[in-house]
């Protein structure tokens, strides 16, 4: 539906940028076997939750991202959610490395995916569906399997990392 009196200003990248950066979120590594045998992984803070039953995730890659064309054509893939003093692992991911594994510690799954030792949770994913998203695509994900671990999450918000340690609960039932 079309909306009344609509508005529409021209958007200025640096600073619309800026702006979704004061949302704060998570960052995870998405990791991945590509159809050639390769291991991928890349650092993403799109990561979401989506629904509950099935159980499915998403998070969108950027169409340009070499790794990216290797992830949505990998079988399945793995997002690790970092702890906050894994800096160093999302700085790795986030370029373009030779040997992006090398002294990482990580195991492979039963379902062939690589996962990070000591992340705070980690979600094994096959695919479930892609949507268009303009220069990006929203990869949605089922989950084969998980784990949760201890710790406090790696922040990212206005384009810095930080840790956060979680002592408060929000008033929700587990
Ligand atoms: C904190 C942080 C979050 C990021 N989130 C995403 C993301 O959600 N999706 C994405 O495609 N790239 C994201 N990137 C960029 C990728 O890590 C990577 O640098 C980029 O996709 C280029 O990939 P390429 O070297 O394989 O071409 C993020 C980078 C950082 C530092």
């Amino acid at each position: 539906m079309e909306m009344q009196n609509r508005r529409v200003v021209a958007i200025d990248t640096g600073q619309f940028r800026k702006a979704l950066g004061r949302f704060a979120t998570g960052v995870t590594v998405v990791t991945a076997v590509s159809p050639e045998g390769t291991m991928i992984g890349l650092t993403v803070n799109s990561f979401n939750s989506v629904s509950m039953d099935p159980p499915l995730i998403l998070w969108s890659v950027g169409r340009n991202s070499r790794r990216g064309q290797d992830l949505m054509r990998a079988k399945g893939f793995a997002v690790n959610v970092l702890a906050g003093n894994q800096l160093d692992i999302a700085n790795r991911f986030s370029r373009w490395l030779e040997t992006p594994f090398d002294g990482v510690d990580y195991r492979l799954t039963a379902n062939g995916l690589p996962v990070l030792d000591r992340a705070v949770a980690h979600f094994e994913c096959e695919h479930h569906a892609q949507h268009d998203g303009g220069d990006h695509v929203i990869l949605i994900g089922r989950v084969l399997d998980y784990s949760l671990g201890d710790g406090s999450a790696l922040v990212y918000a206005g384009g810095r990392f930080t840790a956060l340690d979680v002592h408060s609960r929000p008033n929700v039932p587990d």
